[in-house]
């Protein structure tokens, strides 16, 4: 891996100093790391209409998908408040499932919290992906 554990944790606890949360005031930063070293970023973007408002995860993976990406996902970090164990939420593990589908790749997940940083495979947190028609 190009990216170690700790630059790409540092990466997702930077990223969410541009999260725009101000209805939960919960900031969220997400930093996704690619085979050829490169990593992109992502914060929560929330609306007036709750509803409507994306996560980190989700904002990394569409950016990583606009620039072109269709592979390469070997790990994922995730940061919110320090006070908090985050884990990337459903709809969040079914997205990032769609780059890992394209290449059958199971990235590593890595979610921050008070008692440290905790590692999942994808194919943990999402088991039993619904994988097409
Ligand atoms: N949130 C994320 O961005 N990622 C997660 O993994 C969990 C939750 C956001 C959604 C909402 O803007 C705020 O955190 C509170 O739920």
């Amino acid at each position: 891996m190009k990216v170690s554990r700790e630059e790409l944790m540092a990466a997702a606890r930077a990223a969410a100093s541009q999260a725009y949360a101000p209805y939960s005031k919960f900031h969220v930063g997400a930093a996704l790391a690619f085979a050829d070293g490169t990593v992109v970023s992502g914060a929560n973007v929330e609306n007036v209409s709750y509803g409507l408002s994306l996560c980190a995860e989700t904002v990394a993976a569409g950016k990583a998908m606009n620039e072109g990406r269709r592979g390469g996902l070997v790990a994922v970090a995730v940061s919110g408040p320090e006070t908090h164990a985050i884990t990337p939420c459903g709809r969040c593990r079914q997205v990032l499932g769609e780059l890992a589908m394209l290449d059958g790749s199971d990235p590593l997940v890595w979610c921050d919290g008070p008692e440290g940083v905790r590692e999942f495979r994808l194919s943990q947190l999402l088991p039993e992906a619904f994988s097409g028609l």
